[in-house]
């Protein structure tokens, strides 16, 4: 039997609602309709936070995301709030940027909801893994280019005890590679790749701010990638795209007469 993404809210339930990149009009309808239902968003920093003040139902905001290098809700405290606001017989909505189980702890919370006998159930987004690289016109897949994608954090160097990427497998993958949280450590990252064999030839972007109109792109071969990010001052949150796919997007916004394509931002 199908279930649909869209059943009404229950008192006491928490759904974990991913809301897209950024762009309010990247939540799915699913999502949008269990907004407006919730007594109580938990909520991020990324996603369609936007849409939430203009909610007609006016719902309890509660805003655990992560400021870089300034104050942050611990990922326990987060499923207690979850918990408790389930357990006082609340409609939970755990709104996060992109899609909840794509590096979004969605699956701590689940297990911590289950654990503590409290209904959850999640209704999926719109990664930025995907969406973001998307929208500044690079297909993380084309045909008779590359088969297959590979999707990373970077959020810890490829040297860090903590790091379980393989990055030198990664190297000779032959697959698009799509970094999140990638920024502080591009150096030591692409410095390993190259290491591993991936030409420094090999077209690169980077996409900040992706679907918000603040969007910016960047593309460089890999060896000069970590310079450009740099030099323009690239902040989180940011797509790095590593491969071939990237330089469709090149190929497309050339000019005419063939020129060059540029470093940069466009
Ligand atoms: C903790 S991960 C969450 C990913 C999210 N769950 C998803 O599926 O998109 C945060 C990282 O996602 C990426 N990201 C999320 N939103 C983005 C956006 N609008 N533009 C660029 N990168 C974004 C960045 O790499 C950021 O550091």
């Amino acid at each position: 039997m199908t279930r649909s993404a869209r059943q009404p809210l229950r008192p006491g339930e928490v759904v974990l609602v991913g809301g897209g990149p950024g762009d309010p009009d990247l939540i799915t309808v699913a999502g949008l309709h269990a907004l407006e239902e919730a007594d109580v968003i938990v909520h991020d920093r990324l996603g369609p936070v936007s849409v939430l003040h203009d909610l007609e139902s006016k719902p309890e905001l509660v805003n655990v995301g992560k400021v870089p290098r300034g104050p942050f809700t611990p990922q326990e405290r987060i499923n207690e709030i979850l918990i408790e606001q389930a357990r006082a017989g609340r409609r939970v909505v755990r709104l996060k940027g992109g899609d909840a189980f794509v590096f979004g702890r969605g699956g701590e919370e689940w297990l911590a909801c289950a654990a503590a006998g409290v209904p959850v159930r999640v209704i999926p987004g719109v990664t930025s893994a995907v969406s973001v690289p998307a929208l500044a016109g690079v297909p993380v897949t084309h045909r008779s280019m590359v088969q297959g994608f590979t999707v990373v954090s970077g959020h810890v160097p490829p040297d860090d005890p903590r790091s379980s990427v393989d990055w030198a497998a990664l190297a000779r993958a032959n697959t698009t590679l799509v970094l999140l949280m990638a920024i502080k450590y591009l150096p030591q990252i692409t410095e390993r790749l190259l290491e591993s064999g991936l030409p420094a030839q090999t077209p690169t972007a980077v996409i900040s701010d992706g679907s918000l109109p603040g969007q910016e792109a960047f593309f460089a071969p890999l060896g000069r990638v970590a310079a450009t990010v740099a030099a323009q001052d690239v902040v989180p949150p940011a797509i790095v795209v590593i491969g071939e796919v990237t330089a469709l997007h090149l190929h497309s916004a050339q000019a005419s007469d063939g020129a060059a394509p540029q470093d940069g931002g466009q």
